[in-house]
């Protein structure tokens, strides 16, 4: 394939979504979903199979998956945090075969934790270490299910709770994920504290030394609270990593991350590399329109500055 294409995992329907307060429907997360599709992104995770008693707005991601268009060829991951998330959508996928028009709702999940156990414990009620235990089953099952498996570990660089995180650290956790069965890691800058030189140290030390792990085994996800993100990005693109998680708009933000604003925009990383030697798939304005579009039906300022350069224009 070809070393310079980029992969941009749209994680607005997800990570987008999940920290607004006021209730949405599904049916603006299935248009959400179908526009992103529509204007040729080829990732979209569309939402999470989480305890609602702990994230509400992602309640409705069962309907959400088996009502939007699924097109062929592309993922639309949800995230998965226990057995019994997987089992709800193991019994989804039961009932929605896949037809020789239409795919299945999903073939991936994503498992998450994180670097610190403070954070693992605000998110998930549990340590790392009682979290990839528990993960572990339920990436063999999805497996086994013929779903592929992604994995997350937040606070990769600040932890809200523990502060300054050791790389090395992010290091062993993502390690301990893909020798579980995860084709990927994604690394989460979740506060959205990092910048080059934070970020080349982690890049470093998670891509060096002993147990290097490559690349290609790895993605960025950073959020832009400091308004670093799209640096970070292009840091991490010079280091080899070639697929980033973003969001339309720049919506998002962890529920259990307080104060931490949203992903970066997918606009402003489709701008970034506009002209390069990078091809990314996807049209950026028809992304900037949407961005535009789900701002507005949220009632809030559009977070991608591309996207709103692009409206203006
Ligand atoms: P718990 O309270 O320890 O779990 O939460 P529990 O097993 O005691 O269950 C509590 C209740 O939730 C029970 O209901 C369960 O049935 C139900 P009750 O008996 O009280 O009526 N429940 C579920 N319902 C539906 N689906 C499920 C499920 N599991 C339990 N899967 C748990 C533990 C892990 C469930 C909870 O902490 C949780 O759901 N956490 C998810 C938090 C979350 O979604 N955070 C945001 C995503 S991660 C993120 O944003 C970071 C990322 O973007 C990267 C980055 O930026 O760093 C990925
Ligand atoms: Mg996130």
């Amino acid at each position: 394939s070809n070393p310079n294409h980029v992969t941009i995992v749209e994680v607005g329907p997800r990570d987008g979504l999940q920290n607004e307060k006021s209730v949405i429907s599904p049916s603006v997360k299935v248009e959400l979903v179908n526009r992103l599709g529509r204007a040729g992104l080829t990732h979209l995770e569309a939402g999470s199979f989480v305890s609602p008693k702990w994230v509400p707005q992602m309640a409705g991601t069962a309907e959400v998956i088996t009502k939007m268009e699924r097109m062929p060829g592309r993922h639309y991951p949800v995230l998965v945090p226990n057995m019994k998330g997987l089992d709800l959508l193991l019994d989804l996928l039961a009932k929605h075969p896949p037809t020789s028009s239409t795919p299945a709702p999903t073939n991936e999940i994503a498992i998450f934790t994180a670097a610190t156990d403070a954070f693992s414990k605000a998110n998930t009620n549990c340590t790392i270490a009682e979290g990839l235990e528990r993960l572990e089953p339920v990436t063999r099952k999805a497996l086994d299910h013929g779903l592929r498996v992604r994995g997350y570990v937040s606070v990769v660089i600040t932890c809200p709770y523990a502060g300054k995180v050791d790389p090395q650290k992010v290091k062993e956790v993502t390690k301990a994920l893909l020798d579980m069965g995860c084709y990927e890691v994604s690394l989460g800058d979740t506060v959205g504290t990092g910048n080059f030189t934070t970020v080349t140290k982690l890049l470093e030390t998670v891509m060096g030394g002993t147990n290097a792990i490559s690349a290609q085994k790895l993605a960025g996800h950073f959020h832009d609270t400091y308004g670093s993100a799209v640096n970070n990005v292009q840091t991490a693109l010079n280091m080899g990593l070639r697929t980033f998680d973003s969001a339309v708009g720049g919506l998002g933000g962890c529920p259990y991350s307080p104060g931490a604003t949203g992903n970066v925009a997918t606009e402003d990383i489709m701008y970034a590399l506009k002209d390069s030697p990078y091809t990314v798939a996807g049209d950026l304005e028809a992304v900037a329109e949407i961005g535009d579009w789900i701002s507005k039906t949220l009632g809030k300022e559009n977070a991608s500055r591309a996207g709103k350069a692009i409206m203006a224009s």
